[in-house]
């Protein structure tokens, strides 16, 4: 595997798993806050985002590369109100996304066709998760303000239930 491609994955490994200490922090401002269905919401987020991590991880062992873990940054963030984490969530999101186009574009150029048709799956991802981090300001502006709705509200981030990715899924 080219270096550059190898160190952008592994890398990659960190990112997410800071990924998921990220959205483990809203879901710890949430429930404090008594939000415990947005709490919930931010659970699964985690749990997907540390799957991203797998993903990334098991990738390298099927191309005979060693994995090489590195310090998970502290997410820092204070959140003044319950729009913020959402907001937080979907830069986060576009962020991601840059770093995939990255890695994408370094396989690219060495031709490293496996990679980029690995990454097709993170791709979709990406798009998909920027989709539900715009959803839910939407949600949160139009609904949020009101108490009953923000209840409602609560009570729909509570249904969130945890999938195992499909990348994950066959193993
Ligand atoms: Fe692993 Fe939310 O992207």
């Amino acid at each position: 595997m080219d270096q550059k491609v190898y160190e952008l994955i592994n890398d990659q490994i960190n990112k997410e798993l800071y990924s998921a200490y990220l959205y483990l922090q809203m879901a710890d401002y949430y429930e404090e806050e008594g939000l415990s269905g947005y709490a919930n919401y931010f659970e699964i987020q985690a749990a997907e985002e540390r799957d991203h991590a797998l993903i990334f991880r098991n990738y390298l062992h099927a191309n005979g590369m060693a994995v090489k873990l590195l310090a998970i940054d502290q997410p820092d963030k204070e959140y003044q109100n319950f729009m913020e984490p959402l907001e937080a969530a979907l830069e986060h999101e576009k962020y991601v996304t840059a770093l995939i186009n990255d890695i994408y574009a370094a396989a690219d150029e060495v031709k490293d066709y496996r990679a980029k048709q690995f990454l097709d799956w993170f791709i979709e991802e990406q798009c998909e998760e920027e989709e539900n981090a715009m959803g839910m300001i939407d949600k949160m502006r139009l609904f949020g303000s009101d108490p009953r709705g923000l209840y409602e509200l609560d009570r729909e981030m509570a249904a969130r239930v945890y999938s195992v990715p499909s990348p994950l899924a066959g193993e």
